[in-house]
């Protein structure tokens, strides 16, 4: 027995989207980590037409994935969705502690944000020496409306489990990222990193530097798009063409007619929120990019984004150096990798609990 090593030894996270709950359970070995449960269920594909679903709904679906993964744990990590999220970096005195910084902003916040401070949960990340000013730094300030806390938190009780810690999508990538091995220890220094999770729905891009997260975007595209087409095209229903297009089968003329138009559409979409990255900072360049979400499975998806950005691309597995519970298919869990990418950033987060 120890008193003083009461570190978590597993950490359960639920990335809820309007397609989809993941759940996944992590836990600590010897110097690394090991997957111990994770399920993935699928949402009526009707739901992502809907602005807003209900936590009842969402309830349900927890509650599946929890029973369906065999994890015991109650408490879960979970995520406010990037597009919920208001980011502002503000520059004050580098002197200030972080008490201070806090009640700074307390004072200040609703002066950058379109809310009363009343309505919303905010969150502060102290990054690097303003560039102009040495004696100020940026502080990147994070906020969202309670109500998309408070339904996350809510969802998870309806389930009968415990949101341990709400956290940001970005924040988990760049934990999730934290862990992916690297060719030598020094090759994220001064670099700037997209991390680009290409959904169902939603193609989220997270910027790093030096490991910093510096800018979050969002363009509505996603695999769901191309499930639909398939659909009309092939006139089949929507289940079928989610299945065809992972597993083949389709006719001859399906990647001329479908895949590389929507693979064109993926790569400008991309493009866009790249291009609202450097307007919106220092001209800064993107030294490479990292692919995750369930699109990052499609075969060549990182060929075709490089060959069309001129930007180093790889497809990201955040569990290339875990082990896994015997129960569990590597070659099954592996192709489901990317899609887990959050999941995956949000244990990791549970273990700082
Ligand atoms: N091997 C594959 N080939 C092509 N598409 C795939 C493959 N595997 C998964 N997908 C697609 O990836 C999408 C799901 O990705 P993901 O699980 O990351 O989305 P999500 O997190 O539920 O949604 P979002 O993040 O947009 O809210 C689906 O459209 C699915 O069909
Ligand atoms: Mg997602």
């Amino acid at each position: 027995m120890s008193w003083f090593n009461r570190t978590q030894k597993a950490s359960l996270s639920i990335d809820i989207s309007v397609s989809a709950i993941k759940l996944l359970e992590l836990s600590r070995t010897g110097n690394g980590y090991r997957v111990e449960h994770f399920s993935i269920i699928s949402l009526p594909h009707d739901f992502a037409m809907q602005k807003k679903v209900s936590s009842a709904i969402l309830a349900e679906g927890i509650k599946k994935a929890w029973e369906e993964s065999g994890s015991t744990l109650k408490q879960a990590v979970v995520a406010v969705s990037e597009s919920a999220i208001m980011t502002k970096t503000i520059s004050l005195p580098a002197s200030l502690t972080d008490d201070e910084i806090e009640e700074e902003l307390i004072m200040t916040a609703d002066q950058y944000l379109p809310y009363s401070l009343d309505d919303l949960y905010f969150d502060y990340a102290v990054q690097s020496i303003n560039k102009n000013n040495p004696e100020m730094v940026d502080v990147l300030l994070v906020a969202s409306r309670r109500e998309n806390v408070d339904n996350r938190i809510e969802a998870l009780s309806l389930a009968g489990l415990k949101a341990s810690i709400v956290d940001v999508e970005a924040y988990a990538m760049r934990n999730a990222f934290s862990i992916l091995p690297t060719p030598s220890p020094d090759i994220n220094v001064d670099k700037t990193i997209a991390l680009i999770d290409i959904g169902s729905t939603i193609t989220s891009l997270t910027i790093l530097y030096n490991g910093d997260v510096i800018y979050t975007g969002s363009q509505s595209v996603g695999g769901k798009q191309l499930t639909e087409e398939i659909q009309h095209h092939y006139n089949i229903s929507y289940e079928k063409a989610g299945l065809a297009k992972k597993q083949g089968g389709l006719p001859d003329n399906y990647d001329e007619l479908i895949l590389y138009p929507f693979q064109k559409l993926l790569v400008q979409k991309i493009q866009r929120a790249l291009q609202a990255f450097t307007s919106s900072s220092t001209n800064r360049s993107i030294d490479r990019i990292l692919l995750a979400g369930g699109c990052a499975s499609m075969t060549n998806i990182d060929k075709v984004v490089e060959s069309h950005l001129n930007i180093p691309v790889k497809v990201a597995n955040p569990f290339i150096n875990m082990s896994l519970s015997q129960h569990i298919d590597l070659q099954a869990f592996y192709q489901k990798a990317p899609s887990l990418m959050l999941a995956c950033g949000l244990a990791l987060r549970g273990f700082d609990a």
